[in-house]
């Protein structure tokens, strides 16, 4: 199974770097949002992600595990073939989709350690817990200094999440007493950018109209346009009670809708349970379950993924227009030089080239967006 973002959109958003690379413009171009998590602490913000991702690199835990910011830069990187040459059928997506293991296309590199390259992804994690320790002391203080990680993949979308600490309203520890107002501020400097998505985790365990994460959300984005509700630990909840009613919109309805999740618990984390095993334990969990087994196509990671994905499709369909001028200005900039160096050589000249690569993205880029069209609404 491939987990995460590894669909059609990361050929899409790839083709149009390719684009913009061809015709000289910066490959930043396209302005993909930013995914951020937020809520109470423990509610299995860090596990959603890491399950959206599809790789084993987050600490994860009871207490204050995630203690400053992580901006976590997915960046798309095609293989090589050196990973292909292990994988099944030759395909690498297959392979390297899930587990710790070793690969050669597929590294992280932290701002803060220029030039170290981890294969490892269980290094990665000691060192985002040594890096927060340095920073913040063992003590569960926080800071809002973030950590920078890259990762290199073919396996995911060129597209920026953040790990975020939870909203918590008791000091523990060393704790200053003014914590609860030092991480909300914290909190709203990420999410109040309109091109964040915010991803508002509640434990289904909890009360949902208790819910902090989903109350902040309200605060910067009041009409629900860009906040997604998540209900994690839906395996915890008391037998014979369910998150139908909240899935309904009949509690606190959301325009994004809720998706119901079930992460690795704390055993699964200290057995070292593998992603792969934990989707598929999720997805028959909500296919047995009486609750849920009529919906199972809207429960769990896979369909999360993709929620987001069509939230992306409908970004980038915004953005094309002016990704499309853009593109002719660089063109019409560029048929200006040629024509001062004397006019273009040759008849296969590279202004037709950028011109039919243009042209056949295009083409490219209407297919899939009419293939998705019934995905595009976003109220399922
Ligand atoms: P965070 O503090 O919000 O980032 O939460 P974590 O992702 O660190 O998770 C906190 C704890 O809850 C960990 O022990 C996880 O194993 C556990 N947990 C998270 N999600 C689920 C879930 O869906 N089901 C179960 N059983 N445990 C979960
Ligand atoms: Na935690
Ligand atoms: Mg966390």
């Amino acid at each position: 199974m491939t987990t995460g973002f590894a669909t059609e959109i990361v050929s899409i958003v790839n083709k149009l770097q390719d684009v913009f690379a061809t015709v000289g413009a910066s490959a930043a171009s396209i302005d993909l949002p930013q995914i951020c998590v937020l809520g109470s602490q423990s509610s299995g913000k860090s596990s959603v992600l890491e399950n959206i991702v599809g790789r084993d690199f987050l600490p994860r835990g009871t207490g204050i595990v995630t203690r400053r910011p992580l901006v976590l830069q997915l960046i798309h990187r095609p293989a090589t073939g050196a990973a292909a040459a292990n994988a099944p059928n030759g395909d690498a997506k297959v392979a390297t989709a899930g587990d710790a293991k070793a690969n050669p296309d597929e590294w992280g590199e932290f701002l803060h350690l220029p030039g170290e390259k981890f294969y490892d992804f269980n290094k990665i994690r000691a060192e985002i817990v040594r890096d927060t320790e340095a920073k913040t002391g063992r003590n569960a203080g926080i800071s809002p200094q973030p950590i920078n990680l890259r990762i290199f993949s073919p396996n995911v979308l060129t597209l920026t999440l953040v790990d975020l600490p939870g909203l918590t309203k008791v000091p523990v520890g060393d704790q200053p007493k003014d914590i609860e107002k030092q991480i909300r501020d914290m909190l709203l400097k990420y999410i109040s950018k309109p091109a964040c998505i915010v991803l508002a985790v509640t434990a289904a365990n909890t009360d949902l109209a208790n819910s902090d994460g989903l109350k902040l959300a309200r605060e910067v984005d009041p009409e629900g346009l860009r906040t997604i509700g998540v209900l994690t630990k839906v395996d915890l909840m008391d037998q014979g009670t369910d998150v139908v009613d909240i899935l309904a919109g009949r509690i606190i309805p959301l325009r994004l809708g809720y998706v119901p999740v079930v992460n690795r618990g704390q055993r699964d984390i200290d057995t070292s349970k593998s992603i792969a095993a934990a989707l598929e334990h999720e997805r028959q969990f909500f296919e047995n379950h009486p609750s849920y087994k009529a919906k199972a196509q809207f429960c769990g990671t896979p369909y999360l993924a993709r929620k987001l994905n069509n939230i992306l499709m409908h970004h980038i369909r915004a953005t094309l227009p002016d990704i499309k001028q853009r593109i002719s200005a660089q063109l019409q900039k560029y048929n200006m030089e040629l024509l001062s160096l004397g006019g273009p050589m040759g008849d296969a000249n590279s202004q037709s080239v950028v011109l039919s690569v243009i042209t056949e993205f295009t083409n490219e880029f209407r297919t899939v967006i009419d293939g998705n069209t019934n995905d595009l609404s976003l109220n399922e």
